[in-house]
């Protein structure tokens, strides 16, 4: 199994070219299903996750040509509505395949995704909000499917602003009869690139108001040329990175106003972080901070899926901080390695409690999910002595290379 070798103790000093968004391309390939001719997205991540959502997209009739950064989907002829299990049990967000299958062919199903190593995972809101849309759900606890003979247009106002639900919604609502009126819905940016990249196809999508969609459905979408955009969570990653490990950094391209509660958080911890027409540049020469507590929250309150990262961060700086976490029911995961490097972090129902001013001990550690492996690495960079971060995989989920990119920013980094 392939690990990451990082020797600790050394500020970053470089500059890093940030990958596309994970979780802007998942939701675009998947809308992709919504035309009948071949869209051309570019800046797709290299990342395990698009790799299975190509594979689901071929399994059901799609051609798909991948070259570097560059995919090909053409989704004129759909041949199967059935989504392999293989598949969507190792990727949670194939669920924002039922939007589109059911808005185009009127039929998906899909072994259940189940829960995961961050909490639980239910898809009650996905369900109630298309079944309010006309699709009739069936869940036997193992499959899902869903069947419609034409999605209507209604007034749908989800109890949470889940973004995977809002996702599905508008996919299901730009070929529906009539309009479709989202409220409640998330307002992560990967919403709106969503939106962007379906009104270049043709659908009528319209903000009214903060949380708040207006969609006229049409008749046909037509095909685009999109490019996807930089992936916030990276960029976000790289700012904790530099937060913990001290030096100057610049994060080319990382995307303007999709970062402001992190970067508000670095200020309070004593860097010193500016936007540029081409990226984000960030500094902490001096003593970190605590920035005493903070909580995750929907956009654009701080990301839940930059809390592990910030943790690393946290155990570095002077004075008790505090870290609620109100998205998911168990994404403290990685509390325990680093725990077990000396952070002494304490977990109280959705909150940690880090003392802070711990000089971490570098050692052998074990990822468990994506965004708690990328806080391993980050507690490496700073440690004492050496670290090995075991199971790379689930990283290479979402990041692209981080070793190369830690590289360019001149941590002594390896692939283990
Ligand atoms: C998306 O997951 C992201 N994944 C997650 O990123 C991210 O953490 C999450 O949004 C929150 O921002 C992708 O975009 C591929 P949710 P999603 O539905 O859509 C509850 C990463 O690390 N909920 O907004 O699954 C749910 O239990 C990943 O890149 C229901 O109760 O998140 C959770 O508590 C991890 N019923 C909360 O809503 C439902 O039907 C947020 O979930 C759906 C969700």
């Amino acid at each position: 199994m392939k690990s990451v070798y990082i020797r600790g103790n050394a500020s970053l000093y470089g500059e890093v070219t940030i990958q596309g968004s994970k979780n802007a391309a998942l939701p675009i390939m998947a809308a992709a299903l919504l035309v009948p001719g071949e869209c051309v997205l570019r800046n797709c991540p290299r990342i395990a996750d698009v790799d299975h959502m190509c594979r689901i997209l071929r399994s059901i009739g799609c051609r798909v040509d991948r070259k570097g950064r560059q995919i090909r989907i053409d989704a004129s002829v759909l041949k199967d509505s059935r989504l392999p299990e293989e598949s969507v049990t190792r990727m949670r967000s194939s669920i924002m395949l039922m939007g589109p299958l059911l808005g185009r062919i009127g039929e998906v199903s899909l072994s259940h995704p189940g829960g995961c190593v961050i909490g639980d995972r239910p898809i009650d809101l996905h369900v109630k909000a298309l079944s309010r849309m006309g699709a009739v759900c069936r869940d036997d606890g193992d499959r899902l499917s869903a069947v419609s003979a034409g999605l209507k247009g209604t007034l749908v106002r989800l109890a949470y602003p889940s973004v995977g639900a809002t996702e599905n919604v508008i996919m299901a609502a730009v070929l529906a009869d009539g309009a479709t009126w989202l409220e409640n819905c998330a307002r992560e940016p990967e919403i709106g690139w969503l939106c962007d990249f379906l009104i270049h196809c043709g659908a009528s999508i319209e903000r009214t108001g903060p949380g708040r969609l207006l969609i006229r459905g049409k008749k046909r979408l037509h095909p685009c040329a999109y490019s996807v955009p930089a992936d916030r969570i990276v960029a976000g990653t790289y700012l904790c990175a530099c937060l913990a490990a001290g030096g100057e950094i610049f994060l080319k391209g990382a995307p303007a106003g999709e970062n402001d509660a992190l970067e508000k958080i670095a200020e309070q911890m004593g860097a010193q972080v500016r936007k540029t027409r081409t990226g984000l540049w960030a500094r902490r020469a001096g003593p970190l901070r605590s920035p005493g507590s903070v909580a995750t929250g929907s956009f654009p309150a701080f990301p839940t899926d930059l809390q592990s990262p910030l943790l690393a961060a946290m155990a570095q700086a002077e004075g008790e901080s505090r870290l609620q976490e109100t998205v998911f029911n168990g994404r403290f995961g990685v509390v325990e390695e680093l725990n077990r490097m000396g952070a002494g972090i304490a977990v109280r129902e959705n909150t940690a409690l880090i003392p802070g001013g711990r000089r971490l001990t570098g050692m052998r550690v074990r990822a468990a999910e994506l965004r708690g492996g990328a806080a391993l690495v980050i507690a490496g960079l700073c440690a004492r002595g050496d670290t090995l971060v075991e199971n790379r995989f689930y990283v290479d989920r979402g990041y692209e290379d981080i070793c190369r990119d830690l590289r360019m920013l001149g941590a002594c980094v390896q692939d283990g």
